[in-house]
């Protein structure tokens, strides 16, 4: 039996605001009440929609997600209620549709307030009859299915506005649980983000680095529009770039708060020297940030070689990720693709040797130089089978060369 009082399971937090949101939650979990789920994006509407259906009796019955803002006009009545064979040109098989699947379960309708005017009066006819009729049929379908929804728009004022049935959100907000900001609990970031960097430190491999008082402080006074969403992509970043043990304020600030870290925060004391690299770490900073942490499309947008980028941040003193653990995330997708590649070293050169595929392989590449080998399979004469690039030099060997 899980605990009456605390947090929910797998969901972090412990400010006041989420206290009372547990609370409701465990009490309306066990009930069939509409529940209606509002709150900024990333604030954790689906994380509550899953654990109303888990704490409840229906838990080994079916959740069926229903995201309705990807639902076209055309397609919604058939994807929510099913169609029979021949309804219409491409119905080749009768389908049931979305309630039908979450029947003995919960049906969880995200982003509500995307559903057309048309969509919500067909809606509203299913809540209020509790049946279905698949498009095409004639036969009402009796159906068992709680109704959670969510939406990150503000559906009273879009009932002012004529955008939404007032009827449909009275049989809605049965229940409404109003997810608060981050921004408004702010004792819960640094737990929030403590949790984050041990998950994903653990998935990189590494030990979780610590926050410093300072970190900690920037963390809370941080804004956060992208809400818990928000912060966990930042620790997920951290997790990988940052190398030391500790994270300290300026790790954090190219990331929280571009307009602080301007390139314009050159000061005219510094000499030309201090200037330049000071422009060159905020400028990589910046386009690592654009690229969500991806090392490979900074470069592209840099317009260097990933292995350069590295060697200039090394020069920079910039801290860096490990690069032989993304060699290794490179090998886990290579394996998990069915292969297993070893990376060939200088010395064994075009007859570089990959397991996982029967060889022969062969380099493509047109120069020896160049630190971007490709590699093709069935070089011999025979169809090319596959081709992809590794890198050609080891860490060592490219750390020796220049940008
Ligand atoms: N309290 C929390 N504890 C742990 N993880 C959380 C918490 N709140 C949110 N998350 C995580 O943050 C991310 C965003 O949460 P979720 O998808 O539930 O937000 P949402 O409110 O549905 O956002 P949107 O309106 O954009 O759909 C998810 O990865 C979720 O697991
Ligand atoms: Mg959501």
């Amino acid at each position: 039996m899980a605990s009456e009082e605390g947090p929910i399971s797998g969901i972090i937090g412990t400010s006041p605001q989420m206290q009372e949101v547990y609370r409701i939650t465990r009490k309306v979990a066990a009930s069939t009440a509409t529940v209606l789920l509002t709150g900024e994006t990333g604030t954790g509407k689906e994380l509550i929609a899953r654990a109303l259906h888990e704490l409840s009796p229906r838990a080994t019955g079916p959740f069926v997600r229903v995201n309705c803002g990807a639902l076209s006009e055309s397609l919604l009545e058939s994807e929510l209620f099913g169609h029979i064979k021949g309804a219409f040109t491409s119905a080749f098989e009768t389908r049931t549709g979305r309630f039908e699947a979450a029947h003995g379960g919960t049906i969880f309708l995200d982003e509500i307030g995307d559903l057309s005017l048309s969509g919500q009066a067909k809606l509203l006819r299913v809540l209020e009859e509790k049946v279905v009729v698949r498009v095409g049929g004639s036969l009402p379908i009796a159906i068992d299915t709680r109704v959670i929804a969510a939406t990150n728009q503000d559906l009273a004022a879009m009932v002012s506005a004529r955008r939404f049935r007032e009827d449909l959100y009275f049989r809605l907000n049965v229940v409404t649980v109003e997810m608060p900001p981050l921004r408004e609990r702010v004792d819960d970031i640094v737990l929030l983000a403590e949790h984050f960097l041990h998950d994903f430190a653990a998935r990189a491999r590494r030990k979780p680095p610590s926050l410093t008082p300072a970190a900690m402080k920037r963390l809370r006074q941080h804004h956060w529009p992208g809400n818990v969403r928000e912060l966990r992509n930042l620790m997920e970043r951290l997790a990988y770039l940052s190398a030391g043990d500790v994270i300290d304020v300026d790790e954090l600030a190219f990331i929280i708060s571009p307009r602080k870290e301007d390139l314009t925060a050159i000061s005219m004391d510094m000499t030309l020297a201090e200037a330049t690299r000071h422009f060159q770490i905020e400028y990589i900073r910046k386009h690592i940030g654009a690229a969500d942490g991806n090392m490979t499309d900074a470069a592209k947008q840099l317009g260097v070689h990933r292995s350069n980028l590295y060697r200039k941040m090394h020069q920079l003193e910039m801290p860096v990720g490990d690069e032989d653990e993304e060699q290794d995330r490179d090998r886990d997708e290579w394996t998990w693709a069915g292969l297993a590649p070893t990376w060939p070293s200088r010395e064994e050169g075009h007859s570089g040797c990959m397991s996982g595929f029967a060889g022969p392989w062969t380099n493509r590449s047109t120069s020896r130089d160049d630190p971007q080998q490709k590699w093709q399979a069935g070089g011999d004469g025979s169809p090319a089978q596959v081709t992809f690039s590794v890198p050609f030099f080891s860490r060592h060997e490219r750390q020796d060369r220049q940008v």
